[in-house]
């Protein structure tokens, strides 16, 4: 089985796992490079003059490499290796707020963000005296660009936007966002997350500044993330974290900084993970980006239909351009006994506001039920998520 862990059974049922908008499960190879790397090759990188330490150090670059090509940048300089998508956010918020934020001044950040591209910026403003401007959306969860344009004034400093809403699965015109955001000379932030596993994504051609994401959602290892920072932007911003390997020369009175990309890794990195995450990029090219997406399309698509079935379902999250996320409720019923008695017949889904309390607070309820796909996701899985529905359907009333 190339998923181990979908051999799983719970409660004597088959794992029907759709909570891969909270994280992919891993296939063999991934978990095999990490078994490898810690029987075979563990050092630290960039330091040892030795034999493993100068192996672990070509792999970790390679996947640096095989990253930057991954979404096309132009520069492996423009790769730095995070914990995750939030410390990538941090990163930027926080270099950039030091750099480049100043009293009075304004971030807009979009009203389906995660609290993960919310909360630094609110930060980052706190401590420079600025302030957030959010882009409103519809009830379909579409972007109101219009609105969006307004917000822009001559205090406007940067944007920040997710490509796909983890709560509503709306697909956002990052491309366009960008434009716009250019067309003032305001650089934009996008949050990747929930994109890069579902489709090809080319950093060039959306023509971003920052581009954050997580391994861990996208078949790789926990712990690992990236931020693409554009050289010309990074090369400005300040260190977030100090220590080993940032630095050039280190004196008490006075420090210098390292080159790009390593002035942002401070300390000793999870070289296993980000080999992992390399294994996972070879994993996912195998399949094909366009495969990968043309399925989920597809699933999305049987899946929207099929829970029509269930009466009283109502749906949150309904934009014409979609990725493979489906956020419900049934009738009045509380999302949280919707996941749990779905959960005793063996299907993970996601319950509650999903780290999006702003777009709970939009609509007015406490949370949503959300099942989201992944590449092993199949037709048999949302079959078996409508039948369980159905049958938890009078339990519910
Ligand atoms: N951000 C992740 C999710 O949407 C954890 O579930």
């Amino acid at each position: 089985m190339e998923f181990p862990i979908l051999d799983t059974q719970v409660y004597n049922h088959r794992l029907v796992y759709l909570d891969n908008a909270a994280t992919t499960q891993k296939p063999q190879q991934v978990i095999d490079t990490l078994c490898q790397y810690y029987c075979t090759l563990n050092s630290n990188i960039h330091r040892g003059a030795h034999h493993l330490a100068a192996e672990a150090t070509e792999r970790y670059e390679e996947v640096r490499r095989k990253v930057q090509g991954f979404i096309n940048a132009r520069s492996s300089n423009e790769i730095v290796f995070t914990r995750g998508t939030t410390e990538s956010i941090n990163l930027v918020a926080s270099s950039f707020g030091r750099r480049f934020l100043h009293a009075g001044d304004e971030v807009i950040v979009s009203g389906m963000e995660h609290h993960s591209d919310i909360v630094p910026w609110q930060l980052a403003c706190e401590l420079a005296g600025a302030s957030l401007r959010v882009i409103p959306f519809s009830d379909e969860g579409v972007l109101d660009l219009e609105a969006y344009k307004a917000l822009f004034n001559e205090h406007t400093r940067i944007v920040a936007c997710n490509h796909v809403s983890n709560t509503l699965g709306t697909v956002n015109p990052v491309r366009e966002l960008t434009e716009i955001a250019h067309s003032h000379n305001v650089p934009i932030l996008i949050d990747g997350a929930q994109a890069v596993a579902h489709m090809a994504v080319d950093v060039q051609q959306i023509g971003c500044d920052f581009y954050c994401f997580s391994g861990h959602k996208m078949y790789a290892p926990m712990g690992v993330g990236v931020m693409y920072g554009r050289e010309e932007i990074l090369s400005q911003l300040p260190p977030y974290q100090g220590g080993g390997e940032m630095i050039k020369d280190v004196t008490f009175e006075r420090t210098t900084y390292n080159e790009l990309p390593f002035r942002f890794e401070a300390g000793t990195p999870s070289v296993g993970d980000v080999l992992g995450l390399g294994a996972a990029i070879d994993w996912m090219l195998a399949q094909g980006l366009d495969s990968i997406s043309v399925h989920e399309d597809d699933l999305l698509r049987y899946a929207t239909e099929q829970l029509q079935q269930v009466p009283g379902i109502r749906f949150f999250g309904t934009a014409p351009h979609k990725a493979g996320v489906i956020s419900f409720l049934v009738g009045h019923s509380h999302p949280y006994d919707v996941g749990t008695l779905l959960d005793k017949l063996g299907i993970a889904v996601r319950t509650g506001h999903h780290c999006t309390q702003p777009i709970m607070d939009r609509y007015g309820i406490p949370g949503t039920v959300r099942a989201s796909f992944a590449a092993y996701t199949t037709r048999d899985d949302i079959d078996a998520l409508v039948a369980a529905l159905l049958r938890i359907a009078p339990m519910l009333e």
